[in-house]
């Protein structure tokens, strides 16, 4: 099949979420796409369809595409190792020190080599990603994820104060310099592929840098991607740099940096206050659960249950390399396991997420992030996984729903991803 096929049928065993409630699972169902816009799914294929083209994919699991609202690409060289320490302690010994390495174009070319290819091959089919603070390099790791046809967000990250001197785009006037630069070689060159504005955390950045990111991301009408209220020394830090702020969230949205017209990603927010909810909730802020992340760095367990119960925007992420590995089927089995504990070890009015409710989170929750994104239903961009699962055995007759709930646990043992489309547009 070559890239351009946009129109197409796929037929297969089918389960998707219409919200976070609603779930639907077919044994046997067609998904039409039109132009890369899914047109639905059917039991019986509709007659002016038949003329497209049938993949038939009977056997397997038909799901859409994984959404990854956070994740760090320089980290992925050092994942699955560092696993020691708590969040600061983390960034000083291992993750600056990694960072700083991509100031060299060899070895970033080497390292965003890996990681493009292996999320290109993972369930991913949209991400919203860190680089670091080099210009050259985070413009090297766009272009190697536009070449990979997934659709991305990427941040050249800024920091100006609290740094080491080897990692630090020096002061605040240099650090607005060097993204100004960074936008004028980035900006409407990619198809998939689009800049955001990425204030690493508020202990990276002063006031004035904010506010100068503020003004770059309302004049250029970008997005914005930082982190919140993860960690409880990071939460006191940042009470004593920004002693006239009343809560972390503050010292980002004095600055217009927790969305309103353009969208916000705040990775975590474990320990968010009610005024930090309901200033995330006024501005429409998306939170990115990052649950393996929060456990590998003892950072703690965000109330999920109580952002969904307020509609809030909720999405899922890897956060590599605080957590492991690139695999969202691993997250969203992460999420429903970090909320059995919370309920159990925190706060026993929380309930425990369903495992489609973590689905949703990895689907359409983060998935609005990008547009109608996030469902087989009418209407939304043609992402979409086909699983084949045969080789998680079992003797079992299982229920779609089942097939699915298996994967998310034992993709590792087993399941493999037959074939990725992303807006109608097939990788592999
Ligand atoms: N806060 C600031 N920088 C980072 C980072 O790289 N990873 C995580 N998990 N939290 C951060
Ligand atoms: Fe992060």
């Amino acid at each position: 099949m070559s890239n351009e096929k946009k129109s197409f049928v796929l037929k297969g065993a089918v389960c998707y979420n219409k919200s976070l409630k609603e779930f639907d699972a077919r044994k046997d169902a067609y998904v039409v796409c039109v132009d890369g816009v899914s047109k639905g799914v059917f039991d019986e294929l509709p007659e002016e369809y038949k003329g497209l083209p049938l993949i038939d994919c009977s056997g397997k699991l038909i799901v859409p595409g994984l959404n990854d609202i956070h994740v760090h690409a320089p980290q992925y060289a050092f994942r699955g190792i560092a696993m020691d320490l708590e969040l600061l302690d983390w960034l000083n010994t291992y993750t600056f020190p990694e960072e700083s390495k991509y100031a060299g174009l060899d070895y970033a070319g080497e390292a965003y080599d890996y990681f493009t290819d292996d999320l290109k091959k993972s369930a991913t089919t949209r991400a919203v990603v860190f680089g670091t603070l080099h210009v050259p390099a985070t413009k090297l790791l766009m272009d190697k994820l536009e070449a990979t046809g997934l659709k991305t967000y990427v941040g050249k990250v800024n920091m100006d104060r609290n740094n080491p001197d080897y990692l630090t785009d020096g002061d605040c006037e240099k650090s607005l310099a060097a993204t100004r630069e960074w936008l004028d070689l980035v900006e409407g060159n990619y198809e998939n592929t689009l800049p955001i504005i990425t204030p690493r955390f508020t202990p990276s950045c002063t006031d004035e840098l904010m506010e100068g990111l503020g003004k770059i991301a309302a004049e250029h009408h970008l997005n914005v991607q930082s982190h919140l209220s993860e960690n409880l020394s990071e939460i006191d830090w940042v009470k004593g740099l920004c002693p006239w702020s009343s809560c972390y969230g503050q010292t980002y949205e004095r600055f217009g940096l927790l969305g309103g017209d353009t969208k916000t990603i705040m990775a975590h927010c474990n320990y968010s206050t009610d005024e930090e909810v309901e200033l995330m909730r006024k501005h429409g802020t998306y939170i990115a659960h990052c649950p393996q992340s929060n456990a590998y760095l003892s950072s703690g367990i965000a109330p999920i249950r109580h952002y969904l119960d307020l509609d809030m925007n909720v999405g899922l992420a890897t956060d590599v390399a605080g957590g492991a590995n690139l695999s969202m089927f691993r997250a969203v089995s992460d999420a429903v396991a970090v909320s059995k504990l919370r309920w159990r070890c925190v706060d026993q009015e929380l309930a425990p997420l369903t495992i489609q409710e973590a689905f949703y989170l990895a689907t359409l929750g983060g998935g609005s992030f990008f547009g109608k994104v996030g469902s087989l239903a009418e209407g939304y961009d043609f992402d979409a996984l086909v699983l084949d699962d045969s080789g998680i055995r079992s003797p079992r007759e299982l229920t779609v729903e089942q097939r699915l709930e298996r994967f998310c646990y034992m993709q590792a043992e087993g399941g493999k991803i037959a074939h990725k489309f992303v807006a109608g547009s097939q990788l592999f």
